[in-house]
């Protein structure tokens, strides 16, 4: 019947942009309806992002430990270290299962309404499910997400020259694996890879990895990377691929002179770009802008009346926890309450060994706005709970304003440093000062006390270091 086609809201794009909203509208009382193409519910974040590089890199560290950092710990293994990675992989695989699985579990339980297939505007308030007509909803959120970017020199096969869609999920370990961007997917899935036994070579285009980090993180964490055996080049353009007797090498551009790295498969990482593609956005006279992305308003509001979006579609850091933050905001506003979101404090992350974690302002960003501030650092050579847990690789770094004291940007390498973060984004959350990090009572031993003593150093009262 009519009743059943027809929604308060539909969301079109099943991730963690798109799922959240749908649970939040529905929690609001809104009649709801979701719109999604793949099987599993979670989007890139459950199925081919997030979750899975996650589960790859915990048993890989594991494998790390055992193979080479084991005797040196007292645990000796008899006999030799070997890796079976079809149960790496099984693992990887019943970790996605039960996430996306429970996703279903709770889209169901909140009564809202599935539809699996392609969705498609056919103008204002109207969606096809796999090109037939099926469903109309007052307001429609699209989210979308987003997709990989290719190099027009570099075409992915999907077999030897590969994005993180198959690098989650080779059959075996190559011998040598070149990552061409030092950005997130790239430093992480070379972590993974290199830990496993391949050769990693990641060329960079910027002068840093990591590059939207603080420069003293970007350059404590190469040679972090480079104590671990990863080759990385920076400054280094690639241009190409040939065979070079007999064999595929990458060609870069480095210093104005030629390199060449061998590679048996090739990870582009480059970065994501919006994905729209048979979304019907002409249909509703929606034009994304020259990069792909979906312009919105303040109120996440498109062009198009009643159309909303949210997530990799739209501007800011393409993130799972960016995306899920707008949807719960677009659904609060769709029920008529003040929805929000706090773009100052939007935490990034990356989960290597150690782990890097900042939010806010960078201090050459600080600088760039022209404000002054006072930098606090504590090294994590210096906390006794680092030391005791051979993780003295890392600093923390606390950014606050010369004037008010109120912390600007909190930037952390540590093992840990994505759970730690939140204390700092929790701080800046209630416009917290450094003395509030610093007089605020850590638990001792912790590797957090480091963000404790970066607070006090901010006015030069770290009490363990100089
Ligand atoms: P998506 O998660 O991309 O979901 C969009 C969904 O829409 C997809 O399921 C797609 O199938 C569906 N869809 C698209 N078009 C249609 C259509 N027309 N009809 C029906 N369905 C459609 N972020 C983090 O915060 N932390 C991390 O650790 C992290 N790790 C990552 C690791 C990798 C390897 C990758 C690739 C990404 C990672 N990200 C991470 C980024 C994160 O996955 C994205 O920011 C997040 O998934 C964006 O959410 P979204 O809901 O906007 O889009
Ligand atoms: P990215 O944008 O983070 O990094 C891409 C890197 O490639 C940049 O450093 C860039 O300078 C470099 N580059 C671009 N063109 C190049 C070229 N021709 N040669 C050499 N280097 C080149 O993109 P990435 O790593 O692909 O990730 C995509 C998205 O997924 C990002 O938005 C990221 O936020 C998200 N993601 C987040 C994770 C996390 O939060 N831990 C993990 C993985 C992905």
């Amino acid at each position: 019947s009519d009743s059943d086609s027809q929604f308060d809201v539909a969301v079109i794009g099943g991730g963690p942009g798109g799922y959240v909203a749908a649970i939040r509208c529905a929690q609001l009382g809104l009649k709801t309806a979701l719109v999604e193409k793949r099987k599993a519910l979670g989007g890139t974040c459950l199925n081919v992002g997030c979750i899975p590089s996650k589960a790859l890199l915990h048993t890989s560290e594991q494998f790390e430990f055992a193979a080479h950092n084991a005797a040196a710990a007292g645990v000796e293994i008899d006999g030799k270290v070997s890796l079976n990675l079809k149960t790496v992989m099984d693992k990887k695989d019943k970790v996605v299962k039960q996430l996306t699985g429970g996703v279903d579990m709770l889209v169901k339980k909140r009564g809202i309404t599935r539809f699996e297939g392609h969705g498609k505007l056919l103008g204002e308030g109207k969606i096809a499910v796999d090109d037939k007509e099926a469903l109309s909803a007052t307001n429609i959120i699209l989210a979308t997400g987003s997709a990989v970017v290719d190099l027009p020199f570099l075409k992915q096969d999907g077999e030897t020259i590969v994005s993180s869609d198959q690098a989650i999920a080779f059959d075996s370990v190559p011998e040598n694996l070149v990552v061409i961007g030092a950005g997130a997917i790239g430093l992480e899935l070379g972590s993974v890879w290199a830990r496993y036994g391949s050769n990693v070579t990641v060329l960079e285009f910027l002068p840093n990895i990591a590059a939207g980090c603080d420069t003293d993180i970007s350059k404590l964490l190469e040679r972090s990377f480079k104590k671990q055996g990863l080759t990385i080049h920076t400054k280094t353009k690639v241009t190409g691929a040939k065979e070079i007797d007999g064999k595929l090498n990458v060609i870069a551009e480095k210093k104005g002179k030629e390199i060449a790295v061998p590679a048996d498969k090739v990870l582009v990482a480059v970065g994501r770009k919006p994905y729209t593609d048979g979304l019907g956005l002409e249909t509703v006279g929606i034009t994304p802008d020259q990069r792909g992305f979906i312009e919105i308003d303040d109120h996440f509001k498109t062009s198009a009346a009643g159309i909303f979006a949210i997530g990799d579609i739209v501007r800011g850091p393409m993130l799972a926890h960016k995306a899920e933050e707008e949807g719960v905001a677009l659904a609060e506003m769709i029920a008529g309450k003040a929805g929000h979101v706090n773009y100052d404090v939007i935490p990034n992350v990356i989960y290597t060994e150690p782990e890097v974690a900042g939010v806010g302002l960078t201090e050459a960003q600080a600088k760039e706005k022209g404000i002054a501030i006072k930098v606090g650092k504590f090294p994590l050579q210096a906390n006794g709970r680092a030391i005791a847990s051979d993780a003295t690789d890392g600093v923390v770094k606390i950014i606050a304003c010369a004037e008010t004291d109120k912390i600007l940007g909190g930037h952390i390498v540590a093992k840990g440093a994505s759970e730690m973060i939140s204390e700092i984004v929790t701080h800046m959350e209630y416009g917290g000062s450094a003395e509030d990090l610093g007089r605020t009572v850590h638990a001792h031993p912790t590797i957090s006390e480091a963000i404790k003593e970066a607070g006090l150093a901010v006015d030069g009262a770290a009490i363990h270091s100089l």
